[in-house]
């Protein structure tokens, strides 16, 4: 059996290199003598570690001076209640932009937590099949929160917004070191790791200095303030170490194949590759709109996918989306299957997604069309 290009939105396929040091690794790691998964993560073995995975964060990132890089659990997740608890601790209000389910989700909690949310734009109206364009923010917010790539919609913003003395806070979840990102433009960025990083498990957090409070909002518990994790290099208490091991030997591949500069090429021409191809076929076609396609996330319909509700329109386009990814799963492409809410396929493919994989994925799509045109 030999290994499958895998096109999951997350967890998501790693650089083979990788997984292969980390099998050599597996038993002892260098002359320790024992596994990364069983060291103290207090130990002189485990400190050098974590110190070379936030380094290389650093580096790759340019993340400037007055800014923490903390490596915490709960996945992307838990940061939609740490950024409301911690930020919105002043005014209690904030602006979100709605582009799908991620800042939903984002939307919701902060409101649970008691945040005035004012959702100052949303894509809803074309089931977020795009980006709006809000070039500035102004107001009297904590905060302002966008979802900078949508993983289901398959959008990505080309444009940050300006909001002057407001801290912009972005998920970038489904986007990190897929191109360059400007750090200074933001006072709270975030990552699960499980995408462009390292297997499921840590949340990169990478946070301004003076966003950090001792006062977070009335009740908030300790694991769930900055101000913790920030004081203790991300060792309040036990982090996901063997994760943290993972993601430093990510990053390190990352630096070998051109940093984030070398990815922002590689990715934009798998990207342009694909879409190309789903703009000049008439079996297929991509779901997001031109100026605010995702990089990452490729969403796409087949033409039986016509929008018809009767059952038989229904039917043949389930069984053609079923066949479909039953079928490249057969030839060794795997999790194509799209989002319930966009219906059809997605193809992710993040960093470690080479492009040998999308090409032979093209390859495999227009012999699809020819079968079932
Ligand atoms: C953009 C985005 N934000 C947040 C999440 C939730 O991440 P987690 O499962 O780490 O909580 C995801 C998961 O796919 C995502 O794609």
């Amino acid at each position: 059996m030999s290994r499958v290009y895998n096109f999951s939105a997350g967890p998501s396929c790693l650089p083979e290199e990788v997984l292969k040091e980390c099998a050599a690794e597996m038993l002892e790691y260098g002359t320790t003598g024992q596994s990364v998964m069983e060291m103290s993560h207090r130990s002189k073995a485990y400190e050098p570690i974590i110190a070379d995975a936030e380094a290389m964060v650093r580096k790759l990132m340019n993340v400037p001076e007055n800014y923490k890089v903390l490596f915490l659990q709960g996945g992307a997740s838990t940061q939609f209640a740490m950024v409301a608890l911690n930020l919105g601790n002043k005014k209690g209000k904030a602006a979100y932009i709605n582009t799908g389910v991620w800042s939903k989700k984002a939307i919701a909690e902060a409101k649970k937590l008691g945040i005035a949310v004012d959702v100052i734009a949303t894509s809803e109206d074309k089931g977020f099949n795009y980006i709006p364009k809000v070039e500035k923010i102004e107001g009297d917010y904590d905060y302002a929160y966008i979802c900078l790539n949508n993983t289901i919609m398959g959008t990505h913003y080309e444009y940050i917004p300006e909001t002057g003395n407001i801290p912009l806070v972005a998920d970038i979840s489904s986007c990190v070191l897929s191109e360059p990102l400007d750090v200074s433009k933001f006072g709270v960025l975030f990552a699960g790791a499980q995408k462009n990083l390292a297997p499921a498990g840590v949340t990169l957090v990478i946070i301004r200095d003076d966003l950090i409070t001792e006062t977070p909002r009335a009740g908030t518990p300790t694991m769930l303030t900055y101000k913790t994790h920030a004081d203790d290099g991300s060792m309040f208490n036990t982090p996901p170490c063997y994760t943290i091991y993972v993601l430093g030997k990510v990053l390190h591949w990352v630096e070998k194949n051109g940093g984030a500069e070398g990815m922002g090429k590689r990715n934009h021409e798998k990207a342009d590759y694909l879409y190309n191809y789903l703009d000049n076929n008439d079996f297929y076609h991509a779901t997001a709109q031109k100026g605010s396609r995702s990089l990452m996330n490729v969403p796409f319909l087949t033409k039986y996918s016509t929008g018809a509700a009767d059952e038989a329109s229904v039917a043949k386009e389930k069984e053609i989306n079923d066949k479909f990814v039953k079928e490249a799963a057969a030839a060794g492409f795997v999790n194509l299957k799209g989002h319930r809410l966009v219906g059809g396929m997605r193809a992710s493919i993040y960093n470690a997604m080479s492009f040998e994989g999308v090409k032979a994925l093209v390859e495999f799509m227009k012999k699809f069309a020819e079968a079932n045109k």
